[in-house]
Formats: structure tokens, C-alpha cells, sequence
């Protein structure tokens, strides 16, 4: 089945109004490979500022997101105000979120829920630390994380799945195309085996973790790899190769 490859950037707390119009501008005017479902996730305080300068055909992402729609909850954003400022999806359980602001496995899972609920599309993260992965476990964590999720999902229609493990991540040690491949075809059975035959044939499973215009053709490239989340060079301009990888 072919699924349509997705790039999202990841901005992180990064950027100010002058670096992101320049970087809009550079996405704008870029020839992008209309194959491509390409996203940008937004430091939440910019949203409205680069969905209104953004071309319609890159969709606006939230990086975080909390579990209900309003409330006494000083700091936090719910869906329905990143859906009032035009965007349509929340990264959420992204690793520094679990490991820098320690979220927990079932905070994730509802605020996948209510995301989803809110009609929101949820970039849901998953991946092991380096000692993990050092001790023979990435894929019990990767499993047990994509689990909490799967609970919470009721349609898996506006959700994409990203494979990043942490000790690629800003680290510039990117995972190898196997190492990517060999991970996203153990969840791809994973989801086979847990949820669906037509949820395997279907989700969209990306990988994140020091992807570059350099390497993004060979990463692109694996059966499994649907596309990728970027953060550091989300913010340059090679962020338009990335999003051509497949071209
Ligand atoms: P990186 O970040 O591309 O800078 O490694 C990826 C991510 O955190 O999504």
C-alpha cells in the first residue's frame, strides 16, 4: 500500500520572528516534491505566526499539547486553541518531553486520546535511550511506548508514528539506514500483530534523529522509513532536500 511520505520539522525553542519569516520564505519559494506531506512544528507562542505566513500546502504542528480542552492549568495549551490558530497537529511524547520534562508513558497516552478527540492530527514519538539500546531492550521500549499509544487511539487516520531513538537526536549520530529499517519494520509487525493488518499496511512510521540533507536519500530509501521528523536541520534550508529525499 503506498502511504504518503511525511517531513515534519521540528523547531523546538528555537527561532524568532526575523529567522522564522527568513526560513518561511526559503519553504515558500522552494520547489517541494508535492508528494510530500510536509508539517512544521512551531514553538506554540509562533503558531498563528507561521500559519499565517506559511504556504497552505505546509501544514502547522504543535510540539506539546496537555490532555484537556480548558482550564487551571497555568502554562499549558489544549488542541482546540492550537486548532483555533489554524494548525492541525501536535507532536506529543517526543523525547524531551519524556526524558527532559519526564512525561510519563501515561500522561502520553492522554493526550494522544484527547489530541484525537479534538480532531487533531497526533506526530506520536517513540525510541530508546543509548543504555537501552546498549542492553539488547529497544524493542521492549519501543513496544511498551507504542502501546500506551495504540490504547489511546480509537482511528489511526490522522496518526503518524515517529521512530527516533535518543542517542540520535541532536547528537549528529544518526541510526544507519538498517538500524531505521530494521526498527521500523519490528513495529510495523508490531502493529500488525497488536492492532491491525490494515493500521500496519498504512501508518505511516517516520524516523527522526540527526536527519540531514546528506543522508536523507539512503533513509528515505528503506521500505519501512515513510518519511522523517527533523529538528535541527528543519531549521536551514537543506530542510527542503529533506523534504525532496524521495523526489
Ligand atoms: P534532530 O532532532 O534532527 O536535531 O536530531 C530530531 C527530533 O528531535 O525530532
Amino acid at each position: 500500500m503506498a502511504r504518503t511520505f511525511f517531513v515534519g520539522g521540528n523547531w523546538k525553542m528555537n527561532g524568532t520572528k526575523e529567522s522564522l519569516e527568513e526560513l518561511i520564505t526559503t519553504l515558500n519559494t522552494g520547489s517541494l516534491d508535492d508528494q510530500t506531506e510536509v508539517v512544521c512544528a512551531a514553538p506554540s507562542i509562533y503558531l498563528d505566526f507561521a500559519r499565517s505566513l506559511l504556504d497552505p500546502r505546509i501544514a502547522v504542528a504543535a510540539q506539546n499539547c496537555y490532555k484537556v480542552a480548558k482550564g487551571a492549568f497555568t502554562g499549558e495549551i489544549s488542541p482546540a486553541m492550537i486548532k483555533d490558530c489554524g494548525a492541525d497537529w501536535v507532536v506529543l511524547g517526543h523525547s524531551e518531553r519524556r526524558h527532559v520534562f519526564g512525561e510519563s508513558d501515561e500522561l502520553i497516552g492522554q493526550k494522544v486520546a484527547h489530541a484525537l478527540e479534538n480532531d487533531l492530527g497526533v506526530i506520536a514519538c517513540v525510541g530508546e535511550k543509548l543504555e537501552e539500546r546498549e542492553a539488547g531492550t529497544t524493542e521492549e521500549v519501543v513496544y511498551a511506548q507504542t502501546q500506551v499509544i495504540a490504547e489511546n487511539v480509537k482511528g489511526w487516520e490522522k496518526v503518524v508514528l515517529a521512530y527516533e531513538p535518543v542517542w540520535a537526536i541532536g547528537t549528529g549520530k544518526t541510526a544507519t539506514p538498517e538500524q531505521a529499517q530494521e526498527v521500523h519494520e519490528k513495529l510495523r509487525a508490531w502493529l500488525r500483530a497488536n492492532v491491525s493488518d490494515d493500521v500496519a499496511d498504512s501508518l505511516r512510521i517516520i524516523y527522526g534523529g540527526s536527519v540531514t540533507g546528506a543522508n536523507c536519500k539512503e533513509l528515505a530509501s528503506q521500505a519501512d522509513v515513510d518519511g522523517f521528523l527533523v529538528g535541527g536541520a528543519s531549521l536551514k534550508p537543506e530542510f527542503v532536500d529533506i523534504i525532496n529525499a524521495r523526489a
